[in-house]
């Protein structure tokens, strides 16, 4: 008898968007199939996202990510998972001009990597171009708040909301995103009030990253969290020390194979 093949039955679209005040939702990012193979054991979804750029490719900001790029990540990410909805970034300069252009390159993201949605940045300002997208069946999740992509308009990598007087333009952004389609929005780096607020207030999932324990799900970058940089910023919580791993396993291959250690009668062919 012919064995059948695994069924893929991945987290849908909607299935996020019901998780509005339920259990909260974990998603990180994954840039690789193998990587993505263990988050995908563990997350809702996973996001290709546009930091890859900087993380994997030692670029300054996300601003330089080409859409080949994120296409090549984004198909290794599906291939390496089975369960997670995959969301795959669409980096500067591709969306931001027309709907047109926008639905043009979503579609070839769609197309290319088998992804499930895609995130943009952006509020008020890409509204008309979330509607144009959903519309036309591509899901969107937005992405307010520190929208990285802007860095050289916001003056650097800066937390959003510190004076109130900036909240309401904040809270437009989350409806202005909500009322055209989005089905969740990333809220990036903004006070916390400000970010539970906004949670309370709309109607799809609010996924954090430096933002409040009250969003409905919260996201890290996988590098960030496994201790893979010398640095991190306040928001990011280290679970694993990858990076020292890394080093002194590096280090000791090396002093093995200077001292003719490596290899021994077990690693070779007799
Ligand atoms: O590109 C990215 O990793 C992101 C997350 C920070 C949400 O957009």
């Amino acid at each position: 008898m012919s064995s059948q093949p695994e069924k893929i039955r991945r987290t849908t679209v909607p299935e996020i968007a019901r998780r509005k005040g339920g259990e909260p939702i974990v998603s990180l990012t994954s840039y690789h199939a193998h990587t993505a193979a263990i988050v995908d054991r563990h997350a809702d979804f996973i996001l290709v996202g546009d930091s890859l750029g900087m993380v994997m490719h030692g670029m300054e900001s996300t601003v330089g990510v080409p859409l080949d790029l994120m296409i090549m990540h984004g198909k290794a990410v599906v291939r390496g998972t089975k369960k997670a909805l995959i969301v795959v970034d669409m980096p500067f300069g591709t969306y931001e001009e027309s709907p047109n252009m926008a639905f043009r390159n979503a579609a070839k993201i769609m197309k290319e990597t088998g992804c499930g949605a895609v995130k943009l940045e952006g509020g008020k300002r890409m509204a008309e171009t979330i509607r144009f997208l959903v519309e036309r069946g591509i899901p969107v999740m937005a992405h307010i708040g520190l929208t990285p992509q802007s860095s050289h308009v916001l003056g650097g990598f800066k937390t959003q909301g510190r004076d109130e007087d900036t909240w309401a333009d904040h809270i437009e952004d989350a409806h202005a995103v909500t009322d055209a389609g989005a089905f969740s929005v990333v809220l990036e780096g903004m006070v916390e009030p400000l970010a539970s607020k906004i949670t309370k207030e709309i109607p799809i999932p609010t996924i954090g990253i430096g933002a409040s324990v009250d969003c409905d799900g919260q996201i890290l970058v996988l590098e960030d969290m496994l201790g893979l940089n010398p640095w991190t910023p306040k928001f990011v919580k280290v679970y694993g020390q990858l990076g020292p791993m890394i080093e002194e396993s590096v280090e000791r291959y090396a002093n093995d194979v200077r001292n003719r250690a490596f290899p021994t009668d077990e690693e070779v062919y007799k």
